[in-house]
């Protein structure tokens, strides 16, 4: 009796599972019919030819890309007749033994004044040696054996016959990009675009032995301009120094600004702290009057005696290549233009900011607090014209007034995280994100609680 119970389970089970299968089939059926004609579809599109000239624009995309990349790391667009004819730093460099002057820069000292060694170029042996700790470092040998193997980020050492260091030239990656200390402090993976807030520019350009170049310039003397030099610090540069010859905030300070990111500026219409203009117009601006390249530049707002008696006086407003140099800036700013606006904003490590306190900081940014009202998301900057008087972010006017219009621009706030180094605003007068944020509260009268500015705070470090 069991087993003919058990026998008709069986049965009726066996019916169930066989409808089961026939439905599951037929679904099955269905869904792969579905897919293949899904497949057939695409596969029709895959075999067409894509159309002639979108296969143009993307060989010009990745040939732009490519290009850019090379020129903001490797080039130099003849600046060593500035930084080594000129300023002679190469002498310094090498120091007496290879034919220069003074003791020369070991690789600890390069090291201290924030230079960036990309271990992807330092060659196996001297890796070897770097790990065993048995590399000198304090012989500028070994800072020339990484610089020969262009492992120095941004910096071109020429050698000529003898080891003699023959010149120098510098590039835009010494001031844009850093490393991520993956080997050792200040030696790893190259970081493209990160503002390096270590360099001290000033201190490796008053190495130079001439300072005379300059100094004629200025119509000051050489140890003036050493002093201006050194009274810059780390991650700090002034590129208005040659326009209008100030030195000097009316407050003593220096009138030197930060060193800012390169990335995150697709979308940006202007350009630098002050927005003097966009991406290729500074950069014709940066690649002939501050490394001194040889190219052209052009802009007849400089050819103001008044505001800019430097530049007036030394021509900058019309620069071309004349006698035997030939322009080796002007058919590199499309890609390099390129290469610049396709690098992103780096996206904050995990749990380095409070999840739920930045999400309560969002909605005040965009509500309470009225950040948004000019950092707009995505970009954290106005879309159209980005320009700010002091008073309206409650600042001096010192920066503003040495640019052309006489203005701020709303600085994009995305990967704020990696560059808190030297502290924000153009002149890192706020040492602190909470310190920004205390300034907005009292200038804007918000009257957010200490717990509401923490929020903002969290919101910006997730940026
Ligand atoms: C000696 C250091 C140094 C070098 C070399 C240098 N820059 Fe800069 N760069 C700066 C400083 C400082 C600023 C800020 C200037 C300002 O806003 O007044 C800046 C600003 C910029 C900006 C504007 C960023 C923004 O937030 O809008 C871009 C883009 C830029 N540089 C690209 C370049 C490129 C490309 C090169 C090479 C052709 C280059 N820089 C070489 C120091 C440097
Ligand atoms: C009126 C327009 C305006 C408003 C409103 C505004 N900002 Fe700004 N913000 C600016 C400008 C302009 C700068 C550049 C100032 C400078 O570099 O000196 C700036 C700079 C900053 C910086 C520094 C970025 C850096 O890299 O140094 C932060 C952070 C910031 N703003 C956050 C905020 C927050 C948070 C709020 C809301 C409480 C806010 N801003 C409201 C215009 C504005």
């Amino acid at each position: 009796m069991n087993t003919d119970r058990l026998t008709a389970a069986w049965g009726a089970l066996r019916a169930r599972s066989a409808t089961a299968i026939l439905v599951l089939s037929f679904t099955c059926v269905i869904a792969l019919s579905l897919v293949s004609s899904e497949l057939h579809a695409l596969r029709g599109r895959r075999n067409a030819a894509p159309a002639p000239f979108d296969e143009v624009i993307s060989e010009r995309a990745e040939d732009l890309f490519r290009q850019g990349a090379r020129t903001f790391r490797e080039d130099t667009f003849g600046d060593e007749k500035f930084w080594g004819d000129t300023l002679k730093l190469h002498l310094a460099i090498g120091g007496a033994r290879f034919g220069g002057v003074g003791p020369g820069v070991s690789p600890a000292t390069a090291l201290a004044v924030g230079l960036k060694v990309d271990v992807d170029k330092v060659p196996q042996p001297i890796l070897n040696a770097l790990k065993a700790g048995t590399v000198d470092l304090n012989d500028p040998a070994n800072t020339l054996a990484l610089l020969d193997a262009k492992a120095v980020v941004g910096v071109t050492a020429i050698r000529g016959a003898g080891g003699r260091v023959e010149s120098m030239g510098v590039q835009c990656s010494l001031c844009h990009s850093t490393v991520d200390d993956s080997f050792a402090p200040g030696i790893g993976r190259r970081l493209d675009g990160w503002a390096n807030r270590d360099l001290n520019v000033g201190a490796i350009i008053a190495l130079s032995p001439d300072l005379s170049s300059v100094a004629t310039l200025l119509q000051v003397d050489q140890s003036t301009v050493r002093s201006v030099l050194n009274s810059w610090g780390p991650g700090k540069f002034d590129a208005a120094l040659l326009l209008d010859g100030k030195a000097f905030r009316p407050d003593g300070k220096s009138a030197a600004t930060l060193i800012p990111p390169a990335f995150g500026l697709a979308g940006q219409n202007l350009h630098t702290f002050t927005g003097w203009g966009s991406v290729p117009y500074w950069n014709a601006f940066v690649a002939n009057l501050e490394m001194h390249g040889s190219g052209t530049f052009v802009d007849p707002r400089l050819n103001d005696p008044e505001r800019f008696p430097v530049a007036a006086r030394a021509g900058f407003f019309d620069v071309r290549p004349t006698g035997d140099h030939v322009d080796k800036v002007t058919s590199k700013l499309a890609a390099l233009q390129f290469y610049q606006l396709a690098i992103p904003a780096p996206a904050p490590p995990k749990g380095s900011f409070d999840e739920r306190a930045a999400e309560r900081g969002e909605t005040l940014f965009t509500g309470a607090a009225r950040c948004s009202t000019c950092h707009v998301p995505p970009l954290f900057s106005e879309p159209g014209w980005a320009m700010h008087t002091g008073a309206e972010i409650g600042i001096d006017d010192f920066q503003a007034d040495r640019s052309p219009d006489r203005r701020y621009r709303t600085t994009p706030l995305k990967g704020l995280w990696s560059h808190q180094k030297g502290g924000f605003y153009h002149d890192g007068r706020f040492a602190t994100l909470t310190a920004v944020v205390q300034h907005y509260n009292r200038v804007f009268n918000l009257r957010l609680t200490d717990s509401e500015m923490n929020e903002l705070v969290e919101y910006l470090k997730s940026l």
